[in-house]
């Protein structure tokens, strides 16, 4: 068992220098509560706080959709990275130098000739490094360097966006990549190259372009936007195609460089071009992400709602504000964020805001533009109101009531209620009518079509169903009292052995459970949690479910007993009493005869006596309920 895992050291390291509160803030907001701190949970659609922090125990767990663990548990879920993957980004952020992996060979966990997420993101990389090292190149940088010259990105942007340049022939980025090392097929599943349509070989997919690389939020490059350098190419931009790492309607350019301002600033800017980032950037207004070229989706709004609560949506001219804004209706109404619009157009006669941030005194128009943006739903019946003048009042009439029932159909009437009810105050306000009208117009209103329940919905109605049984329970005080395990005989431990639980998770953690008993790090929550990483390790198997499972037993037993240890050692008790009588009865009555060729009515007799024997040895907590006396 240990062979494969000889970083332990490192992963204590790593996890001492990690504080969760910390690490986790860093991702989301967290308010304090008690001795606790609570955000809303990233993983599952949270409408209020139920994610909870707890310092003193190094954990977090959501009450509603299960999810808990312990710093890297965090990590992995919410970066869907492999254990390792996680290790490795805690030990860079807290600059601590990990042993060299010697872990499975080649360490990709999806064979010979599958492309792991590893393998696409590394293929990118390498490919920004190649791409900023042309751009510096005397002769095939050249034009690229005109460009940014001529655009009056700074030195510093260049830097901090890695921007770089594509060379201007079909077969640049193969031959690096070959000189590297680095398989065809990683290229191709980055979309990196293509193959040829005659003849073998690949040739590139981005030639002579300026390379913009778009990271996630922890910077690491999952694709590329490339833009034209000679006048004559199609199109304008071309970007890496969709791949495991690389999803459009969830990723945000320059989301890496600008989430700990949206934080800072509760508000989230978004705007059209990349170069409009940039420039945003360079201004120093960093609030500021690019989507790429799509609208706001539900996808980028889930992103943002966790860092901020407010999204402003600049378009460079109204038409564009327009075309977007009944999309964006549509993501108000299924995302708790609010949404406002600002345009350039009535500001100033730039046509973006990279061409106005790049002008004298540009910065200070841009942010009065940002401060003047207008909700969303009022923007839009303004925006109705000006279409309609002239009209006469039936037709405003007639027009407000469609938008109303529009609304509606988007979900308006299948709000929670406290959002519902400020909605209508503003759409009441916003078109001008009274609130009854607008409550009037869901009701009659043909509401939203019913959705079936998704796949993560009904996980997380699951999860917030399921209760623990009494052996789930007994894992549960183990997690919680390490030193509980020690005080139980042989037979009482069988209680816990894996062929007796029903549920596969559960089963799991008692496989980590008996595991870390055995290694003689106790069961205690983060001692498994460290076991059933590794066991994950072994298997090339994600034990990430387990671990949630584990943490929510945890939990659970801690809320139950308040975290007063006697009050543990009575649940414990009552635990193994009321499960040494089940399972000897379930044995007795299929006849199980074991090789001791003892008797099951014999068994339960010794059973009985031995958990007496025990009881009076480990009952700290009071009178047991279930005593046989
Ligand atoms: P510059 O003209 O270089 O200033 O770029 P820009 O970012 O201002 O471009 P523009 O305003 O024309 O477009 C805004 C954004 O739409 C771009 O940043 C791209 O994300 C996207 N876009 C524009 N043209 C294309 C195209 O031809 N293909 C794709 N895929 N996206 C495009
Ligand atoms: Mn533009």
């Amino acid at each position: 068992m240990s062979g494969l895992y000889p970083q332990n050291d490192d992963v204590q390291r790593v996890r001492d220098a990690s504080d969760i509160v910390q690490v986790v803030g860093e991702h989301l907001t967290l308010k304090p509560k008690g001795r606790e701190y609570v955000g809303l949970c990233p993983f599952h659609d949270d409408r209020n706080p139920s994610m909870s922090v707890v310092p003193a125990k190094q954990i977090f767990h959501c009450f509603v959709c299960g999810t808990g663990g312990d710093v890297l548990t965090f990590v992995q879920k919410y970066h869907s990275m492999d254990f390792r993957e996680a290790l490795e980004f805690l030990a860079s952020r807290a600059n601590i130098e990990l042993t060299p992996f010697r872990g499975r060979s080649g360490g990709d966990d999806d064979g010979p000739r599958g492309v792991g997420n590893k393998e696409i993101i590394a293929a990118n990389e390498m490919a920004a490094g190649f791409y900023r090292a042309v751009l510096s190149h005397p002769e095939h940088g050249e034009a690229a360097r005109a460009v940014i010259e001529r655009r009056g990105i700074s030195d510093e942007m260049v830097e901090r966006f890695m921007i770089g340049a594509s060379p201007d022939r079909w077969d640049g980025l193969v031959m690096f990549a070959e000189k590297r090392g680095v398989r065809i097929e990683a290229l191709l599943g980055a979309g990196l190259v293509k193959d040829r349509e005659r003849g073998d070989g690949q040739y590139d997919a981005l030639r002579n372009r300026l390379i913009f690389p778009i990271c996630d939020q922890i910077g690491r490059v999952i694709a590329f936007g490339g833009r034209k350098i000679a006048e004559e190419d199609e199109p304008k931009y071309l970007n890496s195609p969709e791949t495991a790492v690389f999803k459009k309607s969830t990723t945000l350019f320059g989301i890496n460089h600008a989430a700990r301002a949206i934080k800072r600033e509760r508000t989230a800017v978004i705007v059209e071009g990349y170069t409009d980032v940039i420039a945003c950037h360079q201004a120093g207004v960093e609030h500021v992400v690019g989507t790429l070229g799509t609208a706001l989706t539900s996808g980028h709004a889930t992103v943002l709602r966790r860092l901020c609560d407010t999204v402003v949506l600049l378009f460079d001219g109204d038409a564009a504000g327009i075309k977007a804004a009944d999309r964006a209706i549509e993501v108000l109404l299924s995302e708790t964020i609010d949404i406002r619009i600002a345009a350039l157009a009535g500001f100033t006669d730039a046509k973006d805001p990279d061409e106005l941030l790049k002008r004298e005194g540009g910065a200070e128009i841009f942010l009065r533009v940002i401060e003047q943006s207008v909700d969303l739903i009022k923007w839009k019946f303004d925006r109705l109101r000006e279409e309609l003048k002239g009209a006469g009042p039936a037709r405003v009439t007639q027009r407000i009531e469609e938008e109303l029932n529009r609304l509606s159909e988007l979900g308006l009437g299948e709000l929670e209620p406290v959002r519902r009810r400020l909605m209508i105050r503003q759409i009441a306000q916003a078109a001008r009518v009274e609130e009854r009208v607008v409550t009037e117009a869901i009701r009659t209103g043909r509401g939203r079509r019913p959705i079936g329940a998704s796949e993560g919905e009904r996980r997380v109605r699951g999860e917030m169903n399921w209760k623990p049984d009494a052996r789930e329970q007994l894992l549960g005080c183990l997690l919680y009292d390490a030193k509980l395990w020690t005080l139980m005989n042989g037979e009482q431990r069988e209680l816990t052995s894996l062929e007796r639980f029903n549920s596969t998770l559960s089963r799991s953690v008692a496989e980590g459970v008996h595991g870390s008993a055995e290694n003689g790090t106790g069961t205690g929550l983060h001692a498994v949690l460290a076991e059933l990483a590794q066991i994950g390790e072994e298997r090339g198997e994600d034990m990430l479910d387990a671990s949630q499972r584990a943490t929510t037993l945890f939990q659970t037993v801690a809320r139950d007993c308040e975290g007063i240890e006697e009050r543990v050692t009575r649940l414990f008790n009552e635990c193994i009493g009321s499960l040494s009588a089940r399972d000897a009865r379930n044995r007795m009555e299929a006849g199980v005869v074991d090789d001791s060729g003892e008797s099951e009515a014999q068994k339960l007799a010794r059973f009985l006596a031995g958990e007496r024997e025990s009881r009076s040895r480990t009952g700290v907590g009071g009178r047991p309920r279930i005593s046989g006396e």
